[in-house]
């Protein structure tokens, strides 16, 4: 069976970026390939978390996985600092991977612009340990939103690089899962690209009605179109993008025509989009309160996700030591 991996960073609650470009088809994909999802741990301290709230960021998107509808029976949910063979190979490739490579990647380049005061190694090498969650489970399918296209390419260069230089064929190559369409990119509500957990335009999947509805109706929009059939600017089209993911085919060409002929109510437009947000995560929010309190089922899950990681990855580590020259005395 194809094996699947994905992961998420615990830096805070998931929005619907996470959601629609990633948790969703991790769901949807679980009963037809073996499955390794984990929560990113070790990437988020690239970023320096606090220690206090660390724990319990891991605990929510755990809480957060499961209430979206992972089944821990189904597909192996672990923590990544809880499978030490990630890091043992991340040590490894770091050994092939280079400093000006790693200094070209966008979201290197991105951190460094805006954090300038903390460009620490872990950042520079970030694609590195991706890679290195990706190969030691030897993951064909990786899901994944546009934002990791680039950390996907490295890890299929880092495999190729590692079994070319070692002669070896320890590693398949990675590649991005296609769910039609490419790879998704969910605006945030501020008309400022993508929504994400830094930029504070996002809504989450635990947010509740009243919070939800709140945001939706400051979503910035423009005065109106005037010329009938003319493009949306950009602000509008994420309305639309984002009305496309959670409202039917119906309600979306409903407020198309209502803006080709010029008589769209930004109003609606929005009272709609919110009452459809809450049809898809409202449900989520309540699971994720319920399974929140259970700490003794996610322990349980946490453990039996870390033996079926471990017992994956240690083979590939097995092979990877044993390429790189190691033997026993
Ligand atoms: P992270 O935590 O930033 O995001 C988790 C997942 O959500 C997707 N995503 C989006 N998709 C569409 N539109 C958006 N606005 C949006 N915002 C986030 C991301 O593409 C991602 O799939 N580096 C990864 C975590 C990671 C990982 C891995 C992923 C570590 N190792 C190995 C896959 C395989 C990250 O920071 O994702």
């Amino acid at each position: 069976m194809e094996i699947v991996l994905s992961g998420i960073r615990p830096t805070g609650q998931l929005h619907l970026g996470n959601y629609y470009g990633a948790l969703r088809n991790f769901v949807r994909i679980q009963d037809k390939y073996e499955c390794y999802y984990f929560i990113a741990d070790l990437h988020s301290l690239t970023t320096h978390p606090h220690p206090d709230d660390f724990h319990a960021n891991v605990k929510n998107i755990l809480a957060e996985y499961l209430a979206a509808g992972l089944d821990p029976e189904k597909s192996a949910l672990y923590i990544q600092s809880d499978v030490p063979e990630v890091s043992e190979l991340y040590v490894l490739l770091n050994m092939l991977a280079y400093k000006g490579e790693l200094e070209r990647t966008a979201a290197f380049k991105d951190k460094v612009r805006h954090n300038p005061e903390n460009v620490n190694a872990g950042l520079l090498t970030y694609p590195v340990l991706m890679a290195s969650d990706i190969l030691i489970q030897r993951a064909n399918w990786v899901p994944v939103g546009k934002d990791q296209d680039q950390h996907l390419e490295m890890s299929r260069v880092f495999a190729k690089r590692f079994n070319n230089f070692y002669g070896v064929e320890v590693f398949p190559e990675p590649h991005a899962m296609d769910f039609g369409g490419g790879s998704l990119k969910v605006p945030g509500l501020d008309g400022n690209g993508k929504m994400g957990k830094s930029e504070g335009n996002g809504i989450y999947l635990a947010d509740d009605e009243k919070t939800i509805t709140k945001k939706v109706m400051r979503a910035v929009t423009d005065s109106g179109p005037t010329v009938p059939n003319s493009p949306k600017p950009v602000v509008i089209e994420n309305l639309f993008t984002l009305l496309k993911l959670v409202s039917t085919p119906d309600t979306v060409e409903f407020f198309d025509e209502k803006w080709n002929d010029c008589s769209i109510r930004y109003g609606d437009l929005k009272k709609q989009l919110a009452a459809d947000i809450c049809k898809v995560t409202l449900p989520i929010r309540e699971r994720i309160i319920e399974i929140s309190q259970d700490n003794d089922y996610l322990a349980k899950v946490v453990k039996s996700g870390c033996e079926r990681a471990r017992a994956n990855a240690s083979k590939t580590l097995e092979a990877a030591r044993k390429a790189v020259g190691f033997r026993k005395f």
